[in-house]
């Protein structure tokens, strides 16, 4: 059976920039958009146009000069909403409205004050009024990882009707477990009757740390696209990370599912978003964080050097980052040290190794990290007949 494509949708520009102190302006928005298309993202949501003035401009300048890819533009299920982004997206090549509302009880009753069946009228209603500015209409259902699926399943159902061609079916608060959120997409496909007309979508948020998990969830169930971010930023904890499920399909080929991510462009965009939203990543984060191909402990280390597969499931080169990293330090062992000797061009038999083991392990519990530096200068001071350089 031939892969299924499964679209990237990436929200860095609007849910990835809500994060305080990463406001973006238009130019470095335009900037990262054009970035996003060469790294072959399907969709690109721009922001949202009616929250100020300089997000329309942003939509409606990033419409101007992405060429092949989708043009996305948020709003609430509200006239004027819908409006402003159909005139925010009036050059894009490809547009799409996304539009939505909170399908929860909670949400419902909390924040609409109002009933499910009032709901369902609002959300066809916004869906058709959508349609008048674009063909490619996305509804979120705003809440759904705590929608009751009875439910969910009417409002999907109705909002397809309605002329959506996406349905996101977002878990705003982080909140499901992987196996609830593919069980909700599962039951989506299985109960709601038009289902063959529209994709979903899903778009997980971070809050217990488990929205790249929910994600590969979703499309295991048969949703069709995965909203994200680069470096996974985003609202609180962050949205689903981009580099995480691209790779995670990548790797598992039984998946059967494939994106058109070039994926060696990932360590590269990953640092051009931290250093233009000025949000740092941390060193540990999947993919790109800059441990994520360091090897410190003597028996990874051992094992590595030996044959990489043993401690590494990702070739650097495949996702665009600096070569493997040994680092040595009091965690390290011989054959690290002899290693890094070798690399500097220093030939030491057995014996010197292991007199040499001696000095660097004081040397490595006095500092966190040995340099090359320190180990040029040890290898000055050893004396032995056996060293050659
Ligand atoms: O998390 C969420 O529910 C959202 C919607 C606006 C799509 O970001
Ligand atoms: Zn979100």
């Amino acid at each position: 059976m031939s892969a299924t494509k499964i679209d990237i949708f990436d929200t860095t520009l609007r849910d990835g920039e809500q994060v305080p102190g990463c406001k973006l302006n238009t130019k470095e928005k335009i900037e990262l958009a054009l970035a996003l298309e060469e790294l072959g993202v399907d969709i690109i949501e721009a922001g949202f146009p009616i929250s100020s003035p300089g997000d329309f401009a942003s939509v409606e300048e990033i419409s101007k000069v992405i060429k092949t890819v989708r043009v996305c533009g948020l709003t609430r299920a509200v006239e004027k909403d819908i409006e402003v982004a159909g005139a925010a997206l009036k050059l894009a090549k490809r547009p799409r409205i996304h539009t939505g509302i909170g399908t929860s009880d909670l949400h419902i009753k909390a924040k609409f004050r109002s009933t499910r069946e009032e709901i369902l009228v609002r959300a066809a209603q916004a869906v058709k009024w959508a349609r008048n500015f674009v063909d490619d209409v996305e509804f979120y259902a705003e809440d759904a990882g705590r929608t009751d699926n009875d439910y969910l399943a009417k409002v999907v159902e109705t909002v397809i009707a309605a002329g959506a061609t996406v349905v996101n079916i977002p878990d705003t608060t982080g909140y499901c477990l992987p196996t609830q959120y593919g069980e909700k997409i599962a039951y989506l496909i299985n109960n709601v009757p038009n289902i063959d007309k529209a994709i979903l979508s899903c778009h997980c948020h971070n809050d217990l740390g488990l929205a790249t998990a929910n994600s590969i969830a979703g499309v295991m169930n048969g949703a069709r696209q995965i909203e994200c971010t680069i470096n996974g930023i985003g609202e609180r904890a962050g949205n689903t990370s981009l580099e995480e499920v691209v790779m995670i399909l990548k790797q598992h080929k039984s998946l059967n599912l494939y994106t058109n991510i070039k994926t060696e462009q990932l360590n590269p965009m990953s640092r051009k978003v931290a250093e233009t939203m000025r949000m740092y990543v941390q060193p540990n984060k999947a993919i790109v964080g800059s441990n994520a191909f360091s090897h410190s402990s003597g028996i990874h280390q051992d094992g590595f050097l030996k044959e990489a597969l043993t401690y590494e499931i990702i070739n650097p080169v495949e996702v665009g980052a600096d070569s493997s990293k040994i680092v040595l330090t009091a965690r390290s062992g011989r054959s690290a040290l002899a290693h890094r000797l070798h690399k500097l061009g220093y030939q030491f038999n057995r014996n010197d190794i292991d007199v040499l083991y001696q000095q660097f392990l004081k040397i490595a519990d006095e500092k966190k990290e040995v340099e090359d530096t320190d180990l040029q200068e040890m290898a000055k001071q050893y004396q032995p007949e056996s060293v050659t350089v």
